[in-house]
């Protein structure tokens, strides 16, 4: 490895670090005619921006998404600038207007995010056409070349010998191309969201599921949340490649080079998080909240997605109320969503149908002072984290998630001996399952008489289990998931070098 001034931090070994992910870590708007700067939404996000003092020296590489991002990108000629004083730098790429459309709303969401959650119903979508194929070609493909050209050039500019993490289902074919570009780069990508089996890959067609494979194959680290997603990508190579894959070390051999698949379970900055909870702003909202509640409440907190099964949820609080009238006007149920992704058509049908059947069920069995669903689509992080301390219930009974990181905020800061009641098919499942009440994500009469168990759980066995999640969230932290990936990397970088 050659020579090169360290950072003092816990970087030694790493090189210089460039990560690139599509939404960054800050969102530029403007509001009477004032520049406002406000945090990306979603699980990484969450994640990666409180890693931001950790990532001192380093430099994000993001898309610029709004107008004002383009402004700002403008000022800085397209390159990098300082976003805070912790010395992490960001520089927004700017992306065609028209070719982002086809990488974002014809490809990635839909069509991957689909496919990863499983999310298509086969004998009616989708279907696959020249819009699609086209989409992959001059959307998808050409804006994974324009980061790779933009992070070749970063690398360049560091010697060649950086690490560059890669993060998330936008980018699966930048490795490849960034590794014919810089060979000596190590490249690490954090996949955030599930894996799904080999036969699920086969609703693409060739020419689309073995450029993500072999794009991917161009990393030296591929990360999951789960060891099942690891695996299941392991199997894909071999499935769907024909690749030599050897899953009790967890590699695959591509031209001679060892690709490895690991699991590091995301999750979040808990002191941060713990000092939010107490900060006065999400005080105002709690007495907020506390005055609508009644005696039980049920929480969700979610983006406004398909995969959250937030449809599901509400028709089996609605078996709920049937099956046990005695809880009606006792109950409420807290829906704090936040509108996402409304420009891409699967999105907006799905918001509609949330509003539907909360109507459905209100109409059904609230009454003239008591609605059982309040609906609040809207982003607002203090009211949330205010509802976190109260619920009796969080239902998280997403049909597939990579983690689901509202599930360890809310239990850490929770004081209401709440129960987690969580769907199987999360990556949280994999580490708070024990603790929390299973939920099955089809079976909504299941769901009903989960929610019903975890309200009328004794308080003792509802604080033991609430403990051992809060305790497992605080031993897991992200310090731990970042920590557990750079000492990979240091060692990995290290054996390749020698
Ligand atoms: C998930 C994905 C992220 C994405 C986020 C918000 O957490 O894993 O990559 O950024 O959702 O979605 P959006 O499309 O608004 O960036």
């Amino acid at each position: 490895m050659a020579d090169q001034e360290e950072p003092e931090d816990g970087q030694a070994g790493t090189g210089p670090i460039v990560l690139v992910s599509h939404r960054g870590p800050v969102q530029f708007g403007r509001e009477d005619g004032e520049r406002t700067v406000e945090r990306g939404g979603g699980g990484l996000v969450t994640a990666l921006s409180g890693l931001a003092g950790q990532l001192s020296e380093a430099l994000w590489v993001c898309a610029a998404l709004t107008d004002e991002d383009t402004a700002v990108a403008d000022e800085h000629d397209g390159g990098a600038f300082d976003v805070d004083d912790d010395g992490l730098a960001l520089r927004m790429v700017r992306v065609d207007p028209e070719a982002h459309e086809q990488f974002y709303g014809v490809i990635a969401n839909p069509l991957l995010w689909f496919v990863q959650h499983e999310l298509w119903s086969r004998s009616r979508n989708p279907d696959i056409t020249r819009v699609e194929h086209d989409a992959f070609e001059q959307g998808y493909a050409a804006v994974n070349r324009d980061f790779a050209n933009v992070v070749a050039e970063e690398v360049a500019a560091r010697g060649g010998d950086a690490t560059v993490l890669v993060h998330d289902y936008h980018f699966y074919l930048l490795p490849e191309m960034l590794r014919a570009a810089c060979p000596e780069v190590f490249i690490h990508h954090f996949v955030h969201v599930p894996w799904p089996q080999a036969d699920s890959w086969r609703i693409l067609p060739p020419s689309m599921r073995d450029a993500v494979f072999t794009g991917l194959l161009g990393n030296d680290v591929i990360g999951f949340h789960t060891q099942r997603f690891a695996r299941n990508f392991l199997l894909g190579c071999e499935e769907l490649l024909g690749m030599p894959v050897d899953l009790e070390e967890g590699t695959v051999s591509v031209d001679g080079r060892t690709v490895r698949a690991r699991a590091y379970p995301i999750s979040i900055d808990t002191e941060e998080f713990e000092a939010r909870a107490s900060s006065p702003e999400v005080e105002e909202h709690r007495e907020a909240l506390s005055s609508i509640r009644r005696e039980h409440l049920i929480l969700r907190v979610d983006r406004t997605d398909p995969s959250k099964n937030i449809v599901r949820g509400f028709k089996a609080f609605g078996i709920l109320l049937h099956d046990h009238p005695e809880l009606c006007e006792r109950v409420n149920f807290l829906a704090l969503l936040q509108p996402s992704r409304q420009d891409v058509e699967e999105y907006a049908d799905y918001t509609e149908r949330i509003r539907r059947v909360v109507a459905d069920v209100n109409l059904e069995h609230g009454s003239s002072d008591w609605q059982p669903i309040d609906l609040r689509l809207e982003e607002n992080l203090d009211q949330a984290v205010a509802a976190y301390t109260l619920f009796d219930v969080l239902m998280v009974n997403a049909i597939f998630d990579g983690m689901n990181l509202v599930a360890k905020e809310a239990i850490l800061v929770n004081q209401n001996d709440g129960v987690l009641a969580l769907s199987e098919n999360t990556g949280a499942y994999e580490q708070l399952g024990e603790a929390s009440v299973t939920l099955f994500p089809y079976d909504l009469q299941q769901q009903a008489d989960a929610l019903y168990e975890a309200l009328t759980m004794p308080t003792e066995e509802r604080r033991r289990r609430r403990e051992a999640a809060a305790a497992l969230v605080r031993e897991y932290d992200v310090g731990r998931w970042l920590g557990n990936q750079f000492d990979d990397i240091r060692r990995w970088r290290a054996e390749r070098s020698t």
